[in-house]
């Protein structure tokens, strides 16, 4: 298909990256773009040949939140009907390992796209930050729950009560991100960490994602619980035995993502 608010390519390595692209303002994220970007991880997903995904913005903006003019004249039953929100959702279910690369302005509903990334780089330029309370309103995609989780209550209470913004090293201390690098290094950072990532027993990688996730939406027995039937389900994987057996031979393992 063709897209108007996003590239979307083909990296080597295994490798999806998707572009933001709506520079004249900053990455404002409409209702059209959330549905390519949507559409195009949905692409990704299905395509066995693409195992890890890239998420990324423009040097000066990831994206400056959603578009505050397409917002501006909507009233309650407009949202409540506005399909983004469930968009969103499934966003939250793609099963391909995401990277997010944030450069420049990630704020708002763009911090919030950032934060459903499984893995944030941030370039030393990033600034983080959810101003919604400025605009008489509060971050509606996941921002009041996945930034405590992400920097704790007080950070996070300060920066939606507030709109106090993180520096990219602010973001990498509070556990934001989990690197920084020179702006110029940003994309080859990204795409080594998602070829790394591709690079793995395809199973465990999602089986992981998925654990991993349950971190955040239940309880602990339960999530451990899952951990443990998809480490007992690993085992049923030939990608399994050949990894041990690649070990005990000391040669590289052959994944088949079986
Ligand atoms: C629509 C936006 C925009 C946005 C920037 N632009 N952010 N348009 N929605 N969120 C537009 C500007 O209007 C301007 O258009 C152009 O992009 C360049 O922006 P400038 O403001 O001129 O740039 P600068 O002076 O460098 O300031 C950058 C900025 C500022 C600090 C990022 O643009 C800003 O404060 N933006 C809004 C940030 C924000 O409040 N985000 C939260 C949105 S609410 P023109 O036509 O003038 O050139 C939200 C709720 C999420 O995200 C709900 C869940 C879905």
């Amino acid at each position: 298909p063709t897209y108007e608010n996003i590239l979307v390519e083909r990296a080597e390595g295994g490798v999806g990256l998707i572009r933001l692209n709506r520079p004249k303002v900053l990455n404002a994220l409409n209702q059209a773009t959330i549905t390519e970007v949507l559409h195009a991880m949905q692409t990704f997903d299905n395509d066995a040949e693409v195992r890890a995904i890239v998420l990324t913005g423009s040097e000066r903006a990831f994206a400056a939140g959603s578009d505050i003019a397409e917002m501006s004249g909507k009233a309650a039953p407009d949202m409540l009907a506005d399909r983004r929100f469930s968009q969103w959702e499934e966003l939250r279910r793609v099963r391909t390992p995401i990277i997010g690369a944030v450069a420049g302005f990630c704020l708002g509903g763009g911090n919030e796209l950032a934060m459903l990334c499984d893995v944030l780089i941030a370039a030393e330029n990033a600034t983080f930050g959810q101003p919604e309370i400025n605009l008489g309103i509060i971050p509606g995609a996941g921002g009041t729950q996945r930034l405590v989780r992400a920097v704790g209550k007080s950070l996070a209470m300060e920066m939606i009560l507030t709109d106090r913004r993180l520096s990219a090293d602010e973001a990498l201390r509070a556990g934001l991100v989990s690197r920084v690098v020179p702006a110029e290094a940003l994309m080859d950072e990204a795409l080594r960490v998602a070829r790394s990532v591709a690079s793995r027993a395809p199973i465990a990688v999602r089986l992981a994602k998925t654990s991993v996730l349950r971190a955040f939406d239940t309880t602990l027995e339960v999530g451990l619980e899952l951990e443990r039937h998809n480490f007992y389900l690993l085992f049923s994987t030939e990608d399994q035995r050949e990894g041990m057996r690649a070990f005990l031979e000391k040669r590289p393992p052959v994944w088949r993502g079986r």
